[in-house]
């Protein structure tokens, strides 16, 4: 027991010295990032949106972000988008602060975040250090010919429970969040290959690593930049390289360790 406490509080001492040490650091961010604002993420059993999905009646979860599912049947997506639009109910936690607080002291190269809720925006996170890698709420456009539209009126039409229809073709409109079947935005992927080489730090936050292409940019910073890893479980390839630093637990938890370490 003694030692196990030992080894953890060791643990964190690492990563505050790595965080102190570095001035490019690579954060990568999903859902667990936004669970203590009370978004559920989506693949923790119980509580995570694929296991809450019953009264949608889907073929499978993930489904209700398929661009080939809401095709034929849009009103799940639009149910759950009502609940989740940004701004609506949620505002940024701890652990949102802490990567703000990164920027502040100048040690951020880059946030890549899975996100679409936007609470990272709501810290004052300048966009050029922001990657919305599977888009986010804040424009919209048309499922069939592309043309953009007023975010404002797609959000008025959601929150009514109404279907928003193009007004050019008549397809259906859906914010830009990027669904199973569509392109990740190509900011991701030019910052994809420029930034694992700049970083000096990597910090992976509440993903399960799960989703691909955006898991893989853990593995793309080289050999020798240390990846720290703030997350309930072990994932993805974490724990294969030496230098890892995992420190598993709760977020807000392990932020708060880390900023009383670095004295913030
Ligand atoms: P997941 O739900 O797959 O993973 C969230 C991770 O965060 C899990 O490992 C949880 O254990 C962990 N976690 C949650 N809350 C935590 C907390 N308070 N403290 C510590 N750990 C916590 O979410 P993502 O990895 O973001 O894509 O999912 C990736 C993509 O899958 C999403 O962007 C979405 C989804 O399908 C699309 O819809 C395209």
């Amino acid at each position: 027991m003694f030692m196990t406490r030992i080894l953890i509080r060791n643990c964190h001492q690492k990563a505050a010295k790595e965080i102190e040490r570095a001035s490019n650091i690579l954060v990568m961010a999903g859902a667990g990032l936004s669970t203590p604002s009370g978004i559920p993420d989506f693949r923790t059993p119980g509580s995570g949106v694929y296991d809450n999905l019953k009264k949608f009646n889907l073929p499978y979860p993930e489904a209700i972000f398929d661009i080939r599912y809401f095709r034929s049947k849009p009103e799940p997506f639009y149910e759950w988008a009502k609940e989740f639009f940004p701004g609506v109910n949620y505002q940024p936690n701890d652990a949102h602060w802490f990567i703000k607080r990164l920027h502040d002291h100048q040690k951020l190269l880059r946030l890549f975040t899975q996100n679409i809720d936007g609470l990272e925006r709501i810290t004052d996170l300048p966009d050029e250090k922001l990657v919305f890698a599977h888009g986010s709420f804040s424009t919209a456009s048309c499922t069939f010919c592309g043309s953009n539209a007023d975010i404002d009126t797609v959000k008025a039409s959601i929150l009514k429970d109404e279907v928003p229809y193009c007004t050019q073709c008549s397809g259906l409109v859906k914010p830009d969040i990027v669904f199973f079947g569509e392109n990740l935005p190509i900011r991701f992927f030019t910052l994809q290959d420029a930034d694992p080489e700049l970083a000096d730090l990597l910090i992976c936050i509440g993903t399960s690593l799960e989703v691909y292409p955006f898991a893989n940019l853990a593995d793309l910073v080289p050999d020798n930049v240390v990846r720290v890893l703030i997350n309930r479980d072990t994932v993805g390839s974490f724990g294969r390289r030496k230098s890892d630093i995992i420190l598993n637990g709760d977020i807000i938890d392990i932020v708060h360790k880390l900023e009383k370490e670095i004295n913030w």
